[in-house]
């Protein structure tokens, strides 16, 4: 069975063609970033025009990548929510049309459920529930537990800032540009993790939530003070940097400094802040992998799955844990972020559970609820 999806609820311009939930056959995202690292951010507006601009030649190059006509779909697949509600009605009416005019079914998904799906992409071998579920996004962040397709029970999700949230947070702060979770990992590579003290939310004993707003204070605290004249300590970083609007900045003259100093200062920053967001949803994980023995597989999904070091601790957890659990990330980078494909694969394994649910429709609503 051979799926198109649609994807926009954020700042991506996404279509997939996925036949049986697995196999990709064309996966296109037009990205915005280019145009939202000018303001640091999505500016909703901004992000809808792009959408309205981007749409059909994207499901154009979608078809023609996978080599299909519409004949050849069998359903239509569509991210309902949450997300920016501007964005995603865009995909949503492009998806209603489409669907009444071809007469298609369409299936109206879940973005985070999206996501979890991610790791059925390309997969060869069966995956074997029950599957603990790490969801790690900019918007979002959950541990899952799933007994069977489409089962969720949430054991845990952010008290306030998710993960994805935190990087992109703390890379504005230390002036590194949108998106953060990128900018931080490489020049993390270049740094000191434990150079910087950096809290630990661990929250109650045996808590499965996540709370990352003040490990993003303690980083603009270390950076306050390294910008305090007259500090003449070893985390001092040149006298021509100051905090401006939370934010570190350069101001003219005095830049005879080292710049060397100043590049350490941040790469060893971005490690150490690395290091402490990736202790904490490493060791959560395997909190709820000793809570649930029985689990068969860990699963890491979202925009911050695509963060080598996340993959490499739990990794290196897993295996002293011994549980003999099997551990999947996205097999492509392109799956971690948003994408279409995700969607695909989550209708149709939707479509399996109920086929009669879905119909040909041209009234998919957005939705910024998590229910759906
Ligand atoms: O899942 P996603 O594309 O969008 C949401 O549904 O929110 O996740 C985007 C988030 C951003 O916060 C971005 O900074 C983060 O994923 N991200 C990363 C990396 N690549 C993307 N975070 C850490 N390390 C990365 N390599
Ligand atoms: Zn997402």
């Amino acid at each position: 069975m051979k799926i198109l999806a649609i994807e926009t609820s954020c700042d991506e311009t996404a279509a997939a063609i996925v036949e049986d939930g697995r196999k990709v056959l064309a996966n296109i995202i037009a990205s915005q970033i280019d145009l939202h690292a000018k303001t640091g951010g999505v500016v909703p507006e901004v992000a809808a025009r792009e959408h309205v601009l981007k749409m059909i030649p994207v499901l154009e190059e979608c078809l023609s990548v996978a080599g299909c006509g519409w004949d050849d779909i069998d359903a239509l697949a569509i991210t309902r929510g949450p997300g920016l509600v501007s964005s995603l009605i865009i995909g949503t009416e492009t998806a209603n049309v489409i669907s009444y005019v071809k007469g298609k079914p369409l299936i109206p998904v879940q973005h985070i459920v999206g996501h979890i799906y991610s790791n059925w992409l390309d997969v060869e071998s069966e995956i074997e529930f029950p599957v603990l579920v790490l969801t790690v996004s900019g918007g979002h962040n959950e541990l899952i537990l799933m007994k069977g397709h489409h089962q969720f029970e949430i054991l845990g999700e952010t008290r306030d800032d998710a993960a994805g949230e935190a990087f992109d947070k703390v890379a504005r702060i230390l002036g590194l540009g949108y998106p953060g979770g990128p900018a931080i990992s490489k020049i993390a590579l270049e740094g000191d993790g434990s150079r910087f003290k950096l809290p630990r939310a661990f929250l109650e004993k045996g808590s499965l939530d996540f709370s990352f707003s003040g490990l993003k204070t303690a980083v603009l605290e270390v950076v306050r003070k390294a910008t305090v004249p007259g500090d003449n300590s070893r985390n001092r970083i040149p006298n021509s940097q100051v905090v401006r609007n939370n934010r570190l900045d350069t101001v003219p003259g005095d830049n005879s400094q080292n710049e060397n100093t100043k590049s350490q200062f941040l790469a060893d920053l971005a490690a150490s802040f690395q290091e402490a967001v990736v202790e904490v949803l490493a060791e959560k994980l395997m909190i709820a992998a000793r809570k649930f023995p029985e689990v068969k597989e860990l699963h890491l999904a979202g925009g911050v799955s695509a963060n080598l070091r996340l993959r490499e601790v739990i990794q290196q957890k897993l295996e002293k844990l011994s549980q003999g659990m099997t551990f999947r990330h996205p097999k492509s980078i392109s799956y971690c972020t948003d994408n279409a494909a995700m969607i695909a694969a989550a209708g149709y394994y939707l479509y399996q559970l109920s086929p009669d649910k879905f119909r040909p429709n041209s009234n998919i609503i957005p939705t910024t609820s998590f229910e759906i």
